[in-house]
């Protein structure tokens, strides 16, 4: 089969596509043909090695896949034939997706939702979304607590995360206050947030005041540019602060300020979730991950790339030249 893997963790160049043996799943797992794979900045990070992980070389790299069942292990949900997708391949000791077929263990494939066709754009939309929308269920329900009543700010709001988390908390009922470039205010306010702020904007902190004068409980500025001063200003008694971008950030933060106000930060990273987090969040994200419903999450696809251009998508996401998704087809 056709893969992009590589024979050392480093730079860009170190990928390569060729011809690997199909994978052999086990007991447990499905062998899945691959027909979408995306690209997040967390597959530089693996790549390169700046996030440690059990990777065994040759490496197929490689976070989320759309595809169809072509065997499942004895006793299993999913058939043959059906749709399904995935979004945790490619750290821990798996391979990754970026390939033509991919073992899934059992745990961690899911049913696409109905509607969704394996292949072209339905595919490419589901895939685009997996890990952000996986990571803004997992910031807002598992890690952040949210509540219909809450005010919540979100920071890179037209940011794939951001904007995932936007939707998600509108139809959880809360209030939203977020930040973007003032080009993307349009797509979040249609996104769901009631007030929108320019993250250039000096006045930020005291603009974000104003619009929510008892605080914010719940911070999530998902582009990982906390500043200490904006949080003890904008902070309700009791609120959480989620941390989750930013690898590299020595942010100073005004701890008295925030332990005399009972505020919590709360960090966690995807690739920590158990399998069963996922599958929960597989479960609950079903209805805004099917596609032409009226609680379905949107997303902005910038490139279909072949498989065989995977260098070149790492070079893109790394230069930071990405605003939306890069999707990779085998
Ligand atoms: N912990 C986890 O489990 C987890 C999971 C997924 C992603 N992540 C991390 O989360 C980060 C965001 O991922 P993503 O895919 O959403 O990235 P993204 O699509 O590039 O979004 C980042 C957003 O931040 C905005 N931004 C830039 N400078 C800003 C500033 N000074 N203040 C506020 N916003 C600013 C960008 O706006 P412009 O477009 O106007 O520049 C963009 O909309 C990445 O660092 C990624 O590695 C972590």
């Amino acid at each position: 089969m056709k893969a992009a893997y590589v024979k050392h963790l480093g730079e860009v160049d170190e990928i390569l596509y060729g011809d690997l043996p199909e994978p052999v799943p086990g007991p447990t797992d499905y062998l899945v043909e691959v027909s979408a794979t995306s690209l997040n900045p967390v597959d530089t990070f693996v790549r390169s090695g700046r996030f440690p992980t059990t990777a065994p070389l040759p490496f197929v790299l490689g976070r989320d896949l759309v595809g169809t069942v072509v065997s499942a292990p004895v006793g299993a949900s999913l058939r043959p034939g059906e749709t399904v997708w995935c979004s945790s391949l490619g750290y821990d000791g798996r391979q990754g997706s970026y390939s033509d077929f991919a073992v899934v263990p059992a745990d961690r494939l899911y049913p696409a939702p109905p509607g969704t066709d394996a292949t072209g754009s339905h595919a490419h939309r589901l895939v685009a979304l997996a890990h952000p929308a996986t990571t803004a269920w997992l910031g807002w329900f598992d890690h952040g607590r949210l509540i219909p009543s809450d005010t919540v700010f979100v920071g890179g709001g037209a940011g794939n995360v951001g904007t995932a988390a936007i939707q998600l908390a509108a139809s959880a009922g809360a209030r939203i206050i977020a930040s973007s470039h003032p080009r993307d205010f349009d797509a979040l306010r249609a996104a769901g947030a009631e007030v929108v702020l320019d993250y250039r904007d000096p006045g930020l902190p005291a603009a974000c005041a104003t619009a929510a004068p008892e605080g914010v409980d719940l911070v999530w500025d998902t582009s990982g540019h906390h500043d200490g001063d904006f949080l003890a200003e904008v902070t309700a008694p009791g609120a959480r602060i989620l941390i989750t971008a930013a690898a590299e950030a020595t942010t100073q933060l005004p701890l008295g300020r925030l332990y005399t106000n009972d505020v919590s930060l709360i960090g966690f990273v995807m690739s920590r979730a158990s399998s069963e987090q996922l599958a929960r969040a597989a479960k609950g994200l079903e209805r805004f991950l099917a596609p032409g419903t009226p609680n379905s999450l949107t997303t902005t696809i910038t490139e279909v790339l072949d498989l065989s251009e995977a260098a070149r998508a790492h070079r893109i996401m790394e230069a930071a030249e990405v605003r939306g998704r890069i999707v990779l087809t085998p």
